[in-house]
């Protein structure tokens, strides 16, 4: 196993497929934040003009800090899983309290803030920051569980950090932001629970459960 081609390999796929999206025209950490949390648990298509009114409503970390939890829950309208706006919303006032409205770039720091665990954190790390953290969520576990045949049950809270770790051993120092995104769009678009496209994979050289045929039984995902 060569890491550095499987680094390229996937690095320059994510970069061939990669779309204009509103929260990928720079790298505001504010931006990327508010995006990585409304992407948690809402497809992209619905995400777009949702994230495209709130930057809006609120360009920046102090106006959204600022504004009425009311006014931020409106934004969040239709959204659900309205918990993820108010940890926001605490979250940037924790920030122009204790960091005069600047999102700290230390991960020791980040990890601090309400509602940002460790996939928001290395999301954030990686794509605002450049700094090489796992950003490990449903699809890359997928991923991961069949590139390298892990069989940690993926329905195991403790199969995480195992996963995090896999990650951190392969992970790009160069390009961590696109080294994440390629992870997380491989599961969307290529590596899928059910019929994988192996045929279109840009790594499946480097996949033990394709070179076995075995992608379809991973991950294991058994509820106790
Ligand atoms: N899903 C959540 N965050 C994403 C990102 N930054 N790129 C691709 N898919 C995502």
């Amino acid at each position: 196993f060569d890491k550095y081609s499987f680094q390229q390999d996937l690095i320059n796929w994510y970069q061939s497929i990669r779309r204009e999206l509103p929260w990928r025209e720079n790298q505001d950490p504010y931006r990327i934040w508010v995006s990585e949390i409304m992407l948690q648990q809402t497809r992209v298509d619905t995400v777009i003009p949702y994230f495209n009114q709130f930057m809006e409503r609120f360009p920046t970390v102090k106006d959204l800090a600022n504004a009425d939890e009311q006014d931020v829950l409106k934004a969040w309208e239709g959204l659900g899983y309205y918990s993820r706006a108010r940890n926001l919303h605490t979250a940037v006032k924790e920030v122009v309290a204790t960091y005069d409205g600047q999102i700290p770039s230390e991960s020791s720091e980040l990890k601090k803030l309400k509602g940002i665990g460790p996939y928001t954190l290395g999301a954030i790390m990686s794509i605002a920051f450049d700094e090489p953290i796992p950003a490990v969520d449903g699809n890359v576990m997928r991923v991961m569980s069949r590139i390298f045949e892990m069989y940690d049950n993926i329905a195991d809270q403790k199969s995480k950090k195992k996963f995090e770790q896999v990650v951190e051993a392969v992970i790009s120092k160069e390009d961590p932001s696109s080294f994440n995104q390629g992870l997380m769009e491989l599961g969307a678009l290529i590596c899928s629970p059910k019929k994988p496209k192996c045929n279109e994979c840009p790594v499946s050289y480097y996949c033990t459960a394709f070179s076995k045929g075995i992608q379809e039984e991973l991950p294991v995902k058994t509820k106790a």
